[in-house]
């Protein structure tokens, strides 16, 4: 599947994601600046924060409580359309899914 991540200067990094491969850690495979899954995805670092583009955020599921409660420590603004990545699993239904990486305070 598809991923772009769209940095905060407008510049994007395409990649082809392997469906179970969660988008932090392809991301990080990836080199996109601005995301950096300190803790592995075990949801307690907050540094895999993006804001999913338009319809894909429904797409990608409910947040769950410690998700969001989480976001609060994430760096960025927080929006309606802000999800840790490391909780976004690549597969066929977000084939084109649009990424945008919030710029750090
Ligand atoms: S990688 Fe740490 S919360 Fe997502």
């Amino acid at each position: 599947m598809k991923v772009t991540w769209v940095l905060p200067g407008g510049e994007e990094v395409v990649a082809d994601v392997k469906e179970g491969v969660n988008m932090m850690e392809a991301a990080v495979a990836n080199n996109v600046a601005g995301i950096q899954g300190e803790c592995g995805g075990s949801l307690s670092c907050a540094t895999c924060h993006v804001h999913v583009d338009g319809d894909w955020l429904e797409k990608t599921g409910e947040k769950g409580d410690f998700e969001e409660a989480m976001l609060d420590m994430a760096d960025g603004e927080v929006t309606g359309a802000s999800r840790l990545s490391c909780q976004i699993t690549a597969s066929n239904e977000l084939d084109g899914i649009r990424l945008m990486v919030p710029e750090a305070f």
